[in-house]
């Protein structure tokens, strides 16, 4: 016998969210949603969720269990016990409507933010426009994501930042970024490297943690990242940042991290670097600051031959 803990809301009967435990005998290799869905059938109606396909492809049913996102139509019950409890909560980051619905709205309006949608050269080809299997496998992954939202849940920069893209849009523009059909490639990376894009990600990698399909948006968001270097945009905070740890990785072996901020903010942006003094006095009353002189590794040889290969 399990408890499911569901976190409860209908703002016409009660303002406050509450929760409400129901008792069921989980039915052997029954999934999430078949309990969901027993509460419902014969305990109480007035239970609010969505679901469609039952099969992991429609995206509907993505939940919280036990405090972190997943398709319940994906996961058997039993699995998802915590003494003998499944606490079920509606996704993170968006308004609960009623129940575990909540409003998708915010997370439809940043995929439109994206030009979700090929972009090529000749507005009607004459012919259908082939790719090769290679050409396919760069936009393979991204393709299998299904907008469930459980990335968008769980994104750690969406809780504190509203304006940040998230990981699901991210991941459909890679989908374009990558796609050697679309002639956009310039113009998506620049308007992805604003602020809110590619170079907000903190990198958490709760996305890929929770995706339930091979879309793994972090994956997706470095692979952004490198075509906007290569692509020359690197007028950012976020792209100096990458370039500068690169660089020091592979002239000394390790971080230099004196130089890093600096050139982060860029060594001609007198504003960016008077705003970091306070930082680094403060790291200097306190013995913070990493040694002047930046020796190298002993391996250091290594490390440059690991950047060569990669370059190649
Ligand atoms: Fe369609 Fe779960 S019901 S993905």
């Amino acid at each position: 016998m399990a408890t499911f803990r569901i976190k409860r809301y209908n703002p016409e009967k009660q303002p406050e969210p509450y929760y409400e435990d129901f008792e069921l005998d989980i039915p052997d290799k029954a999934t999430l949603l078949d309990c969901m869905n027993q509460l419902k059938w014969t305990r109480d109606g007035s239970l609010a969720y969505r679901m469609s396909c039952r099969s992991a492809i429609c995206g509907s049913c993505a939940v919280k269990a036990n405090g972190h996102a997943l398709l319940a139509c994906q996961r058997q019950a039993e699995h998802l016990l915590k003494d003998d409890t499944i606490i079920l909560e509606p996704l993170g980051n968006m308004k609960p409507i009623k129940d575990l619905v909540v409003d998708f709205q915010p997370f439809w309006d940043k995929l439109e933010k994206v030009d979700p949608y090929l972009k090529p050269k000749s507005k009607s080809p004459e012919k259908e426009q082939q790719q090769t299997p290679e050409q396919f496998k760069l936009i393979d992954d991204s393709s299998t994501c299904i907008m469930c939202g459980a990335c968008y849940s769980d994104c750690n920069v969406i809780e504190v930042d509203d304006n940040f893209l998230g990981p699901a849009a991210l991941a459909k523009a890679q989908r374009f970024v990558g796609d050697s059909r679309d002639d956009a490639t310039l113009e998506r990376v620049k308007k992805l490297s604003q602020p809110g894009g590619i170079w907000d990600c903190t990198h958490c990698g709760e996305c890929v943690e929770r995706c339930p399909k091979p879309a793994r948006p972090f994956d997706r968001i470095k692979e952004i990242m490198t075509v906007a270097i290569e692509q020359g945009i690197t007028n950012n905070n976020g792209a100096r940042h990458a370039v500068s740890f690169g660089r020091s990785i592979k002239r000394s072996g390790r971080l230099d991290e004196n130089r890093l901020p600096v050139e982060t903010v860029g060594i001609f942006n007198i504003k960016g670097l008077l705003d970091l003094l306070p930082v680094g006095i403060r790291m200097l009353l306190k013995r913070k600051i990493p040694p002047v002189l930046h020796g190298k590794i002993d391996d250091v040889d290594d490390v440059r031959r690991i950047f060569r290969e990669l370059d190649q």
